[in-house]
């Protein structure tokens, strides 16, 4: 495992984009998954100002998303389509038939199945939720698990009910990768800003593994990178400052 410690939000993106930059350099024609949310949003900036510079292409790359909410239609403004339409996708030359996202209907383990066709995800993007979950694979996912359909813990919604009108629009339902999923992946990328995040990281990073911390799995995973801020690594031990 490898751990960065950031001064701020932009250089703790910029770091992240580098390594994205890099191994899709390595591999222009792989399997990468993303992630939505605030944290990456920097990151998807800075990969949209490489291409922008001519320095990176997407034309060849194949994504998986982790996630998807349950109920909202695809031109939702809040739903993790349009989300990364409108924060990468839209910006960038990757054919739009290269875009996976998990579906609630038919078999899930469609997605899975997908996903080892394609030879398994290179590159896993990760954020992290305040109460350790990954994907929405909540407190209590089992770390055998795929993708299927979730109940949203009742934190998350109320962490996400800033980017609703009301909370009561907030939907309880998504779609998810699992964690065995997310395991599988080649390499995994776990980034992580704010002062609400560092416990979740701590937990996560330093704590027992356990299901009741879903981001617990990865400290087994052979090649993790975590990339924070200094607000959300302030609880680790402490590490190499950037
Ligand atoms: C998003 C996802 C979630 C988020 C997590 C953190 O696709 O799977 O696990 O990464 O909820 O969200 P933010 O970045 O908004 O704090």
């Amino acid at each position: 495992m490898v751990i960065e410690q950031h001064h701020d939000y932009a250089s703790l993106s910029r770091s992240a984009a580098a390594l994205v930059r890099d191994e899709i350099t390595k591999k222009p024609d792989g399997l990468f998954g993303f992630a939505t949310g605030s944290t990456p949003i920097g990151l998807y900036q800075q990969l949209i100002k490489y291409h922008q510079n001519g320095d990176l292409s997407f034309d060849q790359l194949t994504t998986v998303n982790l996630d998807e909410y349950i109920g909202l239609p695809e031109n939702h403004p809040q739903s993790y389509a349009y989300f990364m339409h409108h924060h990468l996708f839209g910006h960038v030359n990757l054919p739009k038939d290269s875009i996976h996202f998990p579906k609630p209907s038919g078999d899930s383990s469609t997605f899975d199945g997908l996903i080892q066709r394609k030879g398994g995800i290179d590159v896993q993007i990760l954020g992290l939720g305040s109460n350790g979950h990954i994907g929405f694979n909540e407190p209590g996912s089992p770390f055998n698990s795929r993708t299927r359909i979730v109940d949203l813990a009742s934190s998350t919604i109320r962490d996400n009910a800033r980017f609703f009108d009301q909370i009561e629009d907030v939907p309880r339902q998504a779609v998810t990768v699992g964690i065995h999923t997310i395991m599988s992946a080649r390499k995994v990328l776990l980034i992580a800003n704010g002062a609400e995040k560092s416990d979740a990281v701590y937990r996560c990073l330093k704590g027992p593994q356990t299901e009741d911390v879903p981001g617990s799995c990865l400290q087994s995973h052979p090649d993790l990178t975590v990339i924070l801020d200094h607000d959300a690594a302030s609880r680790l031990p402490a590490n190499g400052h950037h």
